[in-house]
């Protein structure tokens, strides 16, 4: 049940050049390196030419060729496909770009793995014949892909599951939460499974009904003003009897 393959698909080393004039006219060169496997094999360079915002001829390393797409495009293709030294340029920029600098930004994000904090709780009770709802969440993983399930007994629940997005906290970080609706029958073990690239074995939560984590809290914040109370009196008591019999010891 591992995710740890998983493909990729995002452009890097967007590097673009802009040329523009007072008068308005504006050009823009994208240079894109796009791919989603890891070994690269289907490594696609495309090179967008842009004039006042519309592309208007591409070259696509898989064609080999320019493309235009407006007249003047068109003309420009014709013209950049003759110059064979600036297509044996960019053939080579597959490997020499695209490949060569792909390597370098996977190996610094590619194998990074964060494991998920991962909470159940309860966000509605049952009340007569109403359904529980009980919340999975997971916070502050990476990278994106993730699984989140319900288990009853051991069995797959997928009725009434609902579940945001992998929703990004914008530090790099992710969170997502899996809400169940589900009759709580006696004995009846729920658990949230949460598999993640950062975890050869799905992380397993069982949902405690016992006390709730709310209970807990309050339980913790009552036992520890208890403590501190008799700490207090006894300090107190304590002041009190050395004060008194210290009175009775100086002698008049
Ligand atoms: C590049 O060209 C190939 C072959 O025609 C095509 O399958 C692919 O979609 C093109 N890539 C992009 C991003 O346009």
């Amino acid at each position: 049940m591992s995710l740890l393959k998983f493909s990729i698909f995002h452009p890097i080393l967007m590097l673009s050049a802009f040329f523009g004039t007072a008068d308005g006219f504006y050009e823009c060169m994208m240079l894109e390196c796009v791919y989603s496997t890891g070994d690269y094999s289907d490594m696609v360079f495309l090179v967008s030419m842009s004039f006042n915002k519309v592309v208007d001829a591409q070259y696509n390393s898989t064609l080999g060729k320019f493309v235009g797409f407006t007249e003047p495009g068109e003309r420009n293709a014709e013209r950049w496909n003759k110059n064979q030294a600036f297509m044996q340029g960019l053939k080579a920029d597959v490997d020499t770009v695209c490949r060569h600098y792909a390597k370098i930004a996977d190996s610094s994000v590619l194998d990074k793995t964060v494991l998920p904090k991962v909470k159940v709780s309860s966000v509605k009770q049952t009340e007569g014949r109403h359904p529980a709802v009980l919340m999975c969440s997971a916070y502050e993983f990476y990278p994106k892909k993730i699984k989140v399930s319900w288990l009853s007994d051991g069995e797959l629940m997928t009725s009434e599951v609902t579940s945001t997005m992998e929703l990004a906290d914008g530090d790099w970080y992710y969170q997502i939460h899996s809400e169940l609706e589900y009759t709580p029958k006696s004995g009846e073990k729920i658990s949230c499974v949460v598999e993640h690239a950062s975890s050869p074995q799905p992380i397993v939560k069982d949902w405690n009904p016992s006390i709730s984590e709310a209970d807990r809290n309050k339980i913790a914040i009552g036992s520890s003003g208890l403590v501190l109370g008799i700490t207090i009196a006894a300090a107190g008591l304590i002041y009190y009897k050395k004060k008194s019999t210290g009175r009775v010891l100086v002698p008049n």
